[in-house]
């Protein structure tokens, strides 16, 4: 028995519902509340990514990987590498891939952290950059490791208050070539009141000083990006709703 080929219409239907989800408010803040419950066992602490600690909700590991598939970026630069899962997750898709190079920038990457990435398989793919994010010397050394006409992507995921990110979208976002994306990393907590504001962090972030906040003023002053809607849209158990913008 032969079928139609449906696949356009899946896609269609994938797009429409994750829009749909994405104007639900009362899912979305269902959703935070539940953030909020599990986060007292430090859910998002509880993955590893091929045997190393990834501090992601699984569902931004699944957007990041169709970004990064659809996207096919040459580098990728993270911000805020912590034990090396993510930058060792999207190595991973790049070695698939076939090509490409993570540059990780930490301002503490710890000895036994470093040994966690430098002696993973896919450690051939990952760059790693001590420093703070934002500093000169930084910024010079991750400019140095992009290739002339690399397709670039940036996920920005280390110190979370508004004025660090605002920063960090000024100096990496112009990096971001056309077509590919920024990831803003912890947005949901511009959905935290100060009295939710989880306590379990080096520091407080609450709603005003923290990453989306920051993202908002960044689209403000600057016309280079544009919120995905229909990938955003189904962001629900997600560390970031919102927090990936495609450059114009
Ligand atoms: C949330 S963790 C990163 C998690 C990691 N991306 C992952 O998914 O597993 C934040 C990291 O940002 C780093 N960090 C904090 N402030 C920074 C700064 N100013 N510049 C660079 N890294 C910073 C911290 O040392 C920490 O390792």
């Amino acid at each position: 028995m032969s079928h139609p080929d449906d696949r356009k219409d899946f896609a269609a239907h994938q797009v429409a519902q994750s829009r749909a989800l994405g104007a639900d408010r009362d899912v979305f803040n269902g959703s935070t509340d539940y953030m909020l419950s599990i986060d007292k066992y430090d859910y998002s602490y509880l993955w590893n990514w091929m045997g190393v600690p990834i501090i992601q909700m699984p569902a931004d590991v699944m957007a990041t990987q169709e970004v990064i598939w659809e996207t096919k970026p040459d580098v990728i630069i993270e911000t805020g590498v912590a034990r090396g899962g993510s930058v060792l997750f999207m190595a991973s898709l790049l070695e698939l891939m076939g090509h490409g190079q993570v540059i990780g920038v930490d301002i503490d990457i710890r000895a036994h952290n470093r040994d966690s990435i430098e002696s993973h398989p896919m450690s051939r793919r990952v760059t790693l950059i001590e420093g703070g994010s934002v500093d000169d010397g930084v910024l010079a050394a991750v400019r140095a490791e992009i290739p002339e006409g690399a397709r670039v992507m940036v996920v920005l995921d280390s110190d979370h208050s508004r004025d660090h990110v605002l920063a960090e979208c000024r100096a990496y976002g112009a990096m971001v070539t056309p077509g590919c994306y920024m990831v803003v990393a912890d947005t949901m907590i511009g959905h935290v009141e100060e009295k939710e504001a989880p306590l379990n962090r080096s520091k407080k972030w609450f709603v005003g000083n923290e990453p989306l906040s920051a993202l908002r003023d960044y689209m403000g002053e600057c016309d280079l990006f544009e919120i995905d809607g229909a990938l955003n849209g189904k962001l629900i158990l997600s560390s970031s709703p919102g927090g990936y913008v495609r450059r114009k």
